[in-house]
């Protein structure tokens, strides 16, 4: 049983139950896994929540400052094989869901990763934005990396980090 202040600070409740709506960022990396491991043992415990996991794809980042140098068919490779990439890591996350039992809704989005996620989070009304401290990116010595800093600072609704 939840109490009145408990209540009143949830962000969605639904005919008396409270249903959670967590964002959970995937982007294939080990610390990804293990906030996809986390958002799932805290759902598991919940009367009811909803579970999107995204991932964000952004070929400017990959065709960057050379991008004149690029073909408009190159450039339309490296988009068809980011987003099979995501569709790839996101099916991953489902099957992981889906066999604790727990629904999911997958999001695959083009776009600034940070920016787009800050975003979306706003937009959903998301009560957690789940996500590891760091991804795929090679500097391991900080703490968080460049997205999971970014949603910290940015993101509205509570952040749940994972190292
Ligand atoms: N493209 C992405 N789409 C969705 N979530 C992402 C993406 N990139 C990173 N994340 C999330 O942010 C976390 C931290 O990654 P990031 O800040 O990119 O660290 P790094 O600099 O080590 O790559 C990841 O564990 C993942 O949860
Ligand atoms: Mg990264």
């Amino acid at each position: 049983m939840f109490d009145l202040i408990d209540l009143k600070y949830s962000g969605n409740i639904f005919l008396g139950r409270i249903v959670m709506k967590f964002l959970v960022c995937v982007d294939g990396s080990e610390q990804s896994y293990k906030a996809i491991d986390k958002a799932a043992t805290i759902a598991a415990g919940l009367d009811d929540c909803e579970i999107t996991a995204i991932y964000v794809y952004h070929i400017d980042s990959l065709v960057g400052v050379g991008e004149a140098y690029f073909t408009e068919e190159m450039i339309r490779r490296v988009h068809e094989q980011s987003k099979e990439e995501g569709e790839n890591i996101l099916a991953d996350a489902q099957k992981i869901f889906e066999k604790r039992n727990l629904k999911v809704d997958t999001l695959l989005k083009e776009g600034h990763v940070a920016t787009t996620i800050i975003e979306l989070a706003e937009e959903g009304k998301y009560d957690v934005v789940v996500l590891g401290s760091r991804g795929l990116g090679g500097f391991k010595k900080l703490l968080l990396g460049s997205v999971s800093n970014a949603i910290a600072q940015e993101v509205k609704a509570s952040v749940f980090i994972v190292k």
